[in-house]
């Protein structure tokens, strides 16, 4: 579980994260969403030690990340794939990490594998693609299979094949049981990664919402087709629903669900063919949320 309370976290004059709270519980993948600049990574590396909050706390399991007792056991990380030593052999450096936790090579091994290295694991990092530096940084980060877990976009950067990989990995982590926080700039790559969606803008919390729930939320209303399209404005509008005309003839009704549209019509005589619940996409509900939060958005003319 990771609990963020009233962080603040302040670099002179810029405000990084502004009273920003949230909770990231077991079980699901919780994405992490806002533009550029937003506060993603400073939070993360607050939750991680890695830089200290100006208020406001930053809990993992309960506790400040200083406290944990055996860290890489209870929460592991991917922030930056390109931290790695190139002199290193990927084996070695997962090795490393191993033993000055505590933990056995078998367990180097095990990790190796599960993220598809075990046959490059002698070969030097510095060889290594983008795409094969990530799985290593997430072999770090499962080394003490931990239940808590935090990815800085993980798939930036990645081929099509290496995105899928993290997108199923991450479900599966998840349905382990464990605490997912995956970050992201991309709402494409959230919707289909995440369950639970934490979007921010400038360091403040705009939404903290399912995936479906945001679909809801920005429901436009039930696109419908008729050869009759005055008719069925009259009898739909005298019903209490509001009707557009589109162009090609459909209409756009809000206020009404698609059974009482049907039930309306049928109840008339007039034929229907097409009644269709439309949403705004994800994207642009992610747009419309973080408009004039962006660090350097483009001006709208
Ligand atoms: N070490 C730092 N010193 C000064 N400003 C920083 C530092 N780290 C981040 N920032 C600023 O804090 C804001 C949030 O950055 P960041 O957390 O990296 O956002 P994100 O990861 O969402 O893109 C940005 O305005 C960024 O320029
Ligand atoms: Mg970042």
């Amino acid at each position: 579980m990771i609990e963020v309370r009233e962080l603040t976290k302040r670099y002179g004059a810029t405000t990084a994260v502004d009273r920003l709270s949230f909770t990231v519980r077991p079980g699901t993948v919780t994405g992490f969403l806002g533009p550029n600049g937003a506060g993603k990574t400073t939070s993360m590396r607050i939750l991680l030690g890695l830089d200290a909050a100006t208020s406001g706390e930053a809990l993992v399991n309960g506790g400040g990340y200083a406290a944990l007792r055996r860290p890489m056991r209870e929460v592991g990380a991917l922030l930056d794939a390109g931290a790695v030593h190139g002199g290193r052999r990927a084996f070695d450096h997962l090795g490393w990490l191993a033993r000055s936790n505590g933990i056995g090579a078998r367990r180097v091994a095990e990790v190796l594998e599960q993220v598809g290295l075990a046959g490059v694991a002698r070969k030097r990092v510095g060889g290594f693609s983008l795409g094969m530096r990530q799985r290593l940084g997430i072999a770090a980060a499962l080394l003490g299979d931990p239940g808590v877990l935090m990815f800085d976009e993980p798939v930036n950067g990645l081929d099509p094949d290496g995105v899928r990989w993290i997108r199923e990995l991450m479900r599966s982590l998840a349905a382990d049981g464990r605490t997912v926080l995956v970050s992201s700039h991309l709402m494409t790559e959230m919707e289909l990664t995440a369950d639970r969606l934490i979007i921010i803008g400038r360091g403040r919390l705009i939404a903290d919402t399912s995936v479906r729930e945001l679909a809801d939320r920005f429901r436009r209303g039930v696109l419908v087709r008729t050869p009759r399209p005055a008719a069925l404005t009259a009898v739909l509008a005298a019903a209490g629903g509001s009707v557009e005309s589109m162009p090609g003839g459909a209409l756009t009704v809000t206020g009404m669900d698609v059974a009482v549209i049907g039930d309306r019509a049928a109840a008339r005589g007039i034929p229907l063919y097409e009644v269709t619940p439309h949403s705004a996409s994800l994207e642009e509900a992610y747009m419309e949320l973080t408009a004039g939060s962006t660090e350097f958005g483009a001006v709208a003319s």
